[in-house]
C-alpha cells in the first residue's frame, strides 16, 4: 500500500473549528477517516477522557488508518460504515449524544489513484464504489439506466447542459457492446463531442464526478448525516464540513441557514462560525493542488 495515502486539506483549521474548548469530555465523530490525519490530530488535541468515533465506507481506509492510529486506541473507535448511519453507529458505541462531527468529503488520493473507475487518467473497470460491498457500480449505471435517467445524472450531478446528446450516444454504444472500462466511456465522449487528441479535462472531471455521486448516493448521504448529527448534538457541539464542489457546498450552506438562530424561533439552532466560507491559503494550494476547490463551513449548536 502507498505510504502517502492522502494529503489532508485544511487540517488545522478543520480540527480547531471542531473542538469547542469549553467542552471537557468530548464525544466526536470523524465521518470521513480517509488516511487518518484528521483523526490523529483530533486525538492529540482533545482532553483525556474524550472519545473519537472514526468512520469510513472504504475498507482500504480502515486498514491504513488503523495502523496510523494504533497509539490512540484508548481514545478512538474505528468503524467501517456510512456516515449517514451516524445515529446508529453512535448508539452502538454506547453514546446518546455527540459534541461534534467533521466531514472532509469526496475521495482520498488513494481512492483516486489506486481504486477502479474514479480517475479518467487510468484505464480501469467502471467501478467507482467507495464501499465495495454496495451493489451499484458505474458500469451498471452506464449499461442499464434509461436514457432519461442518464441525462438527469449528467445534468444534475455533473452540472452539464444539454446532456441528452451524451446519454443518447451511451445508449447507442451499449447496444453494440457493453461499456466496461473508463476508456470505453471516454471513447464514447470523444466520438460524440469530436474531441481529438487532448483530453477535455474539465468536461471529463464533471462527468466522472456525476457518475461517482450517483454510484455512492453522495448528496443524500450528506443531507442525512447533517440532519442526524444535529439531532444528537449537545449544546456547544460543532459541525465542520469541508466540501470540494458546489453541489455539496450548497447543501451545507442551506442546512446551516435553515437551522440558523435567525430561522429557528425556539429550541435547537445553529450559530454559524464561518461568516464567510473558509478556503485554503496560497501555500497550501501551491503544495497540494487538490486543496484548491476546498470550502470549509462550521457551525455550533445553540439553544435559541
Ligand atoms: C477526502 S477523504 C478524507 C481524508 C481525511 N480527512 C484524512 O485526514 O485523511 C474522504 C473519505 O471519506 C470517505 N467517505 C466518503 N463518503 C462517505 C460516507 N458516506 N460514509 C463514510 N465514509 C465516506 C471516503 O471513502 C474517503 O476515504
Amino acid at each position: 500500500m502507498v505510504t502517502e495515502y492522502h494529503i489532508p486539506v485544511l487540517l488545522n483549521t478543520a480540527v480547531s473549528y471542531l473542538i469547542n474548548p469549553v467542552i471537557r469530555n468530548h464525544v466526536l465523530v470523524d465521518g470521513t477517516l480517509g488516511g487518518g490525519s484528521y483523526s490523529k490530530l483530533i486525538c492529540e488535541s482533545v482532553p483525556g477522557g474524550s472519545r473519537l468515533i472514526a468512520i469510513d465506507k472504504d475498507e482500504n481506509s480502515i486498514t491504513f488508518a488503523a495502523e496510523i492510529l494504533k497509539d490512540y486506541r484508548e481514545k478512538i473507535s474505528i468503524r467501517q460504515g456510512n456516515f449517514a448511519d451516524v445515529g446508529q453507529i453512535v448508539t452502538e458505541e454506547g453514546f446518546v449524544s455527540i459534541t461534534g462531527i467533521v466531514l472532509d468529503l469526496g475521495l482520498s488520493s488513494y481512492q483516486l489513484n489506486e481504486e477502479a473507475g474514479f480517475s479518467f487518467m487510468k484505464n480501469t473497470p467502471l467501478d467507482m464504489r467507495a464501499d465495495k460491498n454496495s451493489e451499484l457500480d458505474a458500469r451498471t449505471i452506464l449499461n442499464e439506466y434509461k436514457e432519461k435517467e442518464l441525462t438527469e445524472i449528467f445534468e444534475e450531478y455533473g452540472e452539464i447542459s444539454k446532456a441528452s446528446r451524451l446519454s443518447k450516444a451511451v445508449v447507442e454504444a451499449r447496444r453494440r457492446q457493453a461499456i466496461e472500462t473508463t476508456e470505453d466511456f471516454i471513447k464514447i465522449i470523444k466520438r460524440e463531442y469530436g474531441f481529438k487528441s487532448a483530453l477535455p479535462v474539465k468536461f471529463l472531471s464533471k462527468l466522472f464526478q456525476a457518475l461517482r455521486i450517483a454510484v455512492n448516493d453522495e448528496l443524500n448521504d450528506l443531507k442525512k448525516v447533517l440532519t442526524d448529527a444535529f439531532d444528537i448534538m449537545i449544546e456547544g457541539g460543532r459541525i465542520v464540513v469541508v466540501s470540494y464542489h458546489s453541489l455539496e457546498d450548497r447543501i451545507v450552506k442551506n442546512f446551516f441557514r435553515e437551522h440558523s438562530e435567525k430561522a429557528v424561533q425556539a429550541g435547537k439552532a445553529l450559530k454559524i462560525l464561518t461568516k464567510k466560507v473558509v478556503t485554503p491559503e496560497y501555500p497550501e494550494v501551491r503544495s497540494n493542488t487538490r486543496s484548491r476547490s476546498a470550502k470549509l463551513r462550521a457551525a455550533e449548536v445553540v439553544i435559541a
